[in-house]
């Protein structure tokens, strides 16, 4: 015997090449505290099918606690003798415990339960805490969006000006992914919560008289695996838990993006606070959108997790196969990545100091009310298609003045079409025309205002 989980049949210890390639305890250690929470509830469920005696139960829990003290402060780590996780808890229980008492402990439970079931308590805490930095993000968008109800901006499609929009409107356009995103952690809690695999065993159930919905709710789940291979097998809870945080990465590093472009003497939109922005080492004029930057870099990080579990889960036969080994470390980095840059980010967010005088004055440029003159026409019974042509050569005229929209005199709008009387003027502002787009969702003042309230209302609930 080898002294591993495994070593009854073998006559013959790993190689030493097979221990280096097999050992995960360099990341699975961190499941510790999960691992021996999910041995306490299988000690409990033991106990109440008549295989441990009250004063085995007594003994393996103050061990178990013993040893989850341990863990906590350091004291016990995995050596290189453990093959994962599993192997140097019981090691370090029978230590704890003894050989005999401790012993008892694995009957009715594979490592291939007992994984797939602490991954998700892993998941479900991790799943909070990121909700938490992403509730905070959303925070500081609407106080952003709060702040500065009435500034207007140049909207824009194609990154050409389109329309001009409220800055509140634009920035509650990159609050409402992270709700949904938030939205996505809660049902993906719920689904996961319904399913517990313990009692799984390797993959076709236990025969023991083991109750795994007992095991469940004793680890704050509401229910256990329906099917037993698939509670081993299935990592969707994985993939899906990696989009999510995928997408929490796009849509932040979508906001990145515009946070960069803005910093830019060209935009000249935002100032980053000193404290949220970098130098550099040469240039002593350089201020970084650092932040920004790393977040737009590690989306692709977090994609890359994404994409790399699939392709692992992507042609495992039923059921567990040691290629799922491969499944933590992607899903671990994404947690630890968001959990690292999305403090940074919100603070980044909440410090930015915008410059509305400038994004007000840029706000009708680039004919961004060409739109205006077309419904306005419209409004004065025109038809679009001839409105649309009539407020092109508006443009037009405007290109060949260099003048923008309201710089044309009346003489030149008539002259352009008898439609246009004096009165476009009136949308011919950025006020008249972010006013006039006051329909559900739209950015008028009034819309906005409603918004910033439905979307602190949705964020009360998470
Ligand atoms: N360490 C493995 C994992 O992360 C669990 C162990 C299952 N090993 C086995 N030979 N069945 O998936």
């Amino acid at each position: 015997n080898t002294g591993a989980l495994w070593g009854g049949r073998f006559a013959d210890g790993p190689s030493p090449a097979l221990a280096a390639l097999s050992r995960s305890t360099h990341f699975d250690w961190r499941l510790a505290p999960y691992d021996l929470a999910g041995s306490k509830a299988h000690a409990r469920v033991l106990h109440r099918a008549g295989l441990l005696t009250d004063d085995d139960v007594a003994g393996l829990l103050a061990g178990l606690d013993a040893l989850t003290a341990k863990v906590a402060s350091g004291e016990v780590v995995a050596d290189e003798s453990d093959e994962d996780v599993h192997g140097a808890l019981e090691r370090l229980l029978l230590d704890e415990v003894g050989a005999e008492l401790g012993g008892r402990l694995r009957a009715g439970r594979s490592r291939n339960d007992q994984i797939a079931t602490l991954f998700k308590v892993f998941l479900r805490d991790h799943a909070r805490v990121v909700a938490g930095h992403v509730l905070d993000l959303v925070d500081a968008l609407t106080d952003q969006a709060e702040a500065h109800l009435g500034a207007v901006m140049p909207g824009r499609t194609h990154l050409q000006h389109a329309q001009p929009v409220l800055l509140s409107h634009h920035l509650m356009a990159h609050a409402w992914p992270l709700v949904r995103d938030l939205a996505r952690l809660r049902d993906w809690d719920a689904r996961v919560a319904a399913d517990s695999p313990y009692g799984s065993g390797a993959l076709a159930g236990s025969s023991l008289g083991l109750d795994p919905e007992e095991v469940a709710r004793d680890l704050g789940f509401t229910g256990s695996s329906a099917n037993s291979i698939d509670g081993t097998a299935a990592r969707d809870f994985v993939a899906e838990f990696a989009f999510v945080t995928a997408m929490v990465g796009v849509d932040v590093s979508r906001l990145a993006e515009e946070v960069i472009l803005w910093a830019t003497k060209e935009f000249d939109f935002v100032r980053l606070h000193d404290g949220y922005s970098t130098g550099s080492s040469i240039m002593p004029q350089k201020k970084n959108p650092d932040i920004a930057e790393l977040a737009r870099g590690k989306a692709g990080r977090v994609i890359g997790n994404l994409t790399g579990l699939l392709a692992t889960l992507k042609a495992l036969p039923l059921a567990y196969n040691r290629d799922l080994q491969e499944d933590k470390e992607p899903v671990f980095d994404s947690v630890d990545t968001l959990e690292v840059l999305l403090p940074a980010f919100t603070g980044m967010v909440a410090t930015l100091t915008f410059n509305t005088a400038r994004m007000a004055d840029l706000a009708p440029q680039g004919f961004s009310l060409a739109t205006d003159v077309a419904e306005w026409l419209v409004r004065q019974g025109v038809p679009f298609r001839v409105a649309h042509e009539v407020a092109g050569e508006c443009v037009q005229r405007c290109e060949e003045l260099g003048v923008e929209l309201d710089g044309l005199t009346d003489e030149q709008f008539a002259a352009i079409s008898p439609h246009l009387t004096p009165e476009v003027r009136s949308v011919l502002t950025v006020e008249g025309s972010v006013a006039s787009r006051n329909g559900r969702g739209g950015t008028a003042p009034g819309r906005v205002r409603e918004q910033l309230t439905e979307l602190r209302d949705v964020v009360a609930d998470h």
